[in-house]
């Protein structure tokens, strides 16, 4: 099945997964907010990755810094000089696009025809990926190509910065059918600036952090001093990051607030290699474990071209989302740039102090840098589905138990009999441990559905055969299969079943 944005957005607002933004007044662009089955969503998938990347490991250490810093920690990070993205807008449907992801398809014609005289040449060109481009933009390109009367070319596809200031060439806007719409490319600075202070002047100019790690290489020396780390270590920061993003887009994709789960590895420069090899598979099992498990997921090694110019490699792990294949965290070696540049700005020595081999130098940084949202949002696209089932067609968000909001329903078969209030007592009971809720409302059918909704993976009924032999039901979300448990061991049940240890019946 091919899931449908638009009914993924409806489901999330539906079931209060997540909202637009003060939506009562209109809303804001580019700002979310998680509501009850969201912010547990998300918080469980920030908790696994604190769990695994930092608590279960002995190389890692955590911190949460401030979001507004001193702001020449952004002159050192070169965000304030140079971090914009370049775009174009379009004349004619005042669309704007980020010229970096427009990707042209072009028929490029020779520049003199026979007698010498200049040709023009024409192009068709849409945002998006290449493979995106193919489709639509040859056609409208072939017709462009009619119109003018002109013979076409081997077609090529590129990237529209790398063709921009070619004259022979003219770009069409994706939403155009006419050529010179497109302005040159302008650079916007994505920091959201601010004042702190009372005084809205020049020198009282601060910034919301556009990333957490910033906040990390400025803490390296303390956390070296006071933490008893020693090479290799890691540390690890989850907290919100803002960037005045151009054009959000693709609901939660690209936000303008929104939430980072970073990591800087700090190790020997001969080793740096290995560890982001090391990082880089260890990232990519992170999410297939997690339940990312179709062939959605890649892992993209960047070209020379792309790498910034401090690393030597970088690779990103991508998902091919309904609008498109694009980036849920980068993983980095970024080689001694961020602690050289801070060293630099700050005057205050950053280097480190190996006490076994007594040399001191500079040490590298692997940096895998993940978004919260965005994987919550892959998270959901990977859930959600469509069956059949006893004939009628069922939505259901099919997440890893490990992430679910709700880990398990408790229902009583009819509100008579004593059902409700054994129930509630093991409703009670589960919550001590679990997020469970209780559901008392409607035929038991129903019920199901609405828990499949939330993406629910175990419900328990209490029905009339409890009064007999103290047994209860439960149901598996994903196969419907029901069986029986004693009701003195479903609480164990549920901790098994969410450990993934076999419980008797439920395979
Ligand atoms: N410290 C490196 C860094 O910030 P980045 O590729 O700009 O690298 C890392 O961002 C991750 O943060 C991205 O892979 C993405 O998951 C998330 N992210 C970045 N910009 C975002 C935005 N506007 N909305 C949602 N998530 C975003």
């Amino acid at each position: 099945m091919e899931l449908e944005m638009d009914k993924l957005v409806s489901l999330c607002k539906r079931r209060g997964f997540i909202f637009p933004s003060s939506e009562v007044y209109g809303g804001i662009n580019g700002f979310w907010d998680y509501g009850p089955l969201g912010v547990e969503l998300k918080r469980n998938i920030k908790d696994a990755w604190w769990r695994d990347n930092v608590q279960m490991r002995d190389d890692m250490v955590g911190l949460d810094c401030s979001i507004i810093m001193n702001p020449r920690v952004w002159e050192a990070s070169g965000h304030v000089g140079g971090f914009s993205d370049p775009m174009v807008d379009c004349r004619a449907t005042k669309e704007r696009y980020r010229a970096d992801q427009m990707y042209v398809f072009a028929y490029v014609f020779p520049a003199t025809n026979a007698k010498g005289e200049p040709t023009e040449a024409w192009l068709a060109s849409l945002g998006g990926s290449p493979e995106e481009a193919a489709g639509p933009a040859e056609k409208r390109a072939a017709k462009l190509a009619k119109k003018f009367g002109k013979p076409a070319d081997e077609p090529v596809i590129t990237p529209y910065l790398e063709i921009a200031d070619d004259d022979r060439i003219k770009v069409i806007g994706p939403s155009t059918d006419e050529a010179g719409t497109l302005t040159e490319p302008r650079s916007f600075n994505l920091m959201f600036k601010t004042f702190v202070g009372a005084l809205e002047s020049d020198s009282n100019v601060a910034y919301l952090r556009p990333e957490t790690a910033q906040g990390i290489f400025a803490n390296f020396k303390n956390v070296v001093d006071t933490a008893r780390v020693k090479l290799p270590f890691g540390i690890a920061q989850v907290g919100k990051s803002f960037r005045n993003e151009i054009n959000p887009r693709n609901f939660t994709f690209r936000s303008r607030e929104f939430e980072q789960m970073e990591i800087e590895f700090f190790c020997r420069p001969e080793e740096a290699k290995d560890w982001y090899k090391y990082w880089r598979d260890a990232r990519f099992a992170w999410y297939t474990g997690l339940g990312l498990k179709s062939e959605k997921l890649r892992l993209r090694d960047h070209d020379a071209e792309e790498l910034a110019f401090y690393s030597t490699a970088t690779a990103d792990i991508e998902y091919a989302f309904p609008f498109g294949v694009s980036e849920l965290e980068g993983i980095a070696h970024r080689g001694d740039y961020d602690l050289t540049q801070h060293m630099k700005f700050s005057g205050k020595d950053l280097s480190y102090f190996d006490e076994e081999k007594k040399e001191r130098f500079t040490p590298h940084v692997i940096e895998p840098s993940a978004g919260a949202d965005r994987a919550t949002l892959a998270f959901l696209c990977e859930a959600y589905a469509e069956d059949e089932v006893a004939g009628e067609t069922r939505t259901v968000l099919k997440f890893h138990p490990r992430i679910a909001p709700v880990k398990a329903a408790v229902f009583p078969l009819v509100k008579r009999d004593g059902m409700p209030e054994k129930a509630e007592a093991l409703y009670r009971e589960l919550k001590r441990s679990h997020n469970v809720s209780y559901d008392e409302k409607g035929a038991i059918g129903r019920r199901y559905r609405r828990q499949d909704e939330a993406g629910t993976p175990f419900c328990i009924t209490i029905d009339s055969q409890t009064a007999t032999d103290d047994t209860v039901t439960f149901r598996d979300r994903d196969s419907c299969r029901q069986w029986r448990v004693p009701a003195a061991g479903a609480a164990q049940a549920i901790r098994d079943l969410l450990d993934g240890t076999p419980v008797p019946g439920a395979e």
